[in-house]
């Protein structure tokens, strides 16, 4: 039986994020502090977006600023030097499109 990213252990399904997630924002509040972005835009670039939970969060705590921008790169294709996600990619990438209309608090360009 083959098995397929939903059955990922990892795997989550809440109110405002479907999909895998890993490290997430918050690892990096006690390193570097969410108050000194409070009134400061930032510029991110996510490399590897995956289903954008990480993307979500940065957007949710450093990059709350009106004028943040946060830019994403991800092939979102099959390739041989990452099996793990092999004919997964159209789910993965469907579950950030969602991400993206629903929940990010940005202008999508
Ligand atoms: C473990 S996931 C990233 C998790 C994501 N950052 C998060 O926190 O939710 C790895 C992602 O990197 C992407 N990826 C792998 N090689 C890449 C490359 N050379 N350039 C851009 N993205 C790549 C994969 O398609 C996959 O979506």
């Amino acid at each position: 039986m083959s098995s397929t990213i939903l059955d990922n252990p990892y795997y989550i399904k809440k109110d405002n994020f479907e999909g895998v997630q890993y490290r997430l924002a918050n690892w990096w509040f006690n390193k570097v502090n969410l108050d000194d972005y409070k009134d400061r835009p930032i510029k991110y670039l996510e490399i590897g977006t995956f289903f954008g939970a990480n993307l979500l969060s940065v957007a949710d705590s450093y990059g709350l600023h009106k004028d943040s921008k946060l830019y994403c790169i991800d092939p979102w294709i099959d390739y041989k030097d990452y099996p793990e996600y092999k004919d997964d990619q159209s789910i993965i990438y469907n579950g950030f499109l969602h991400l993206l209309t629903f929940q990010m608090p940005i202008y999508i360009s």
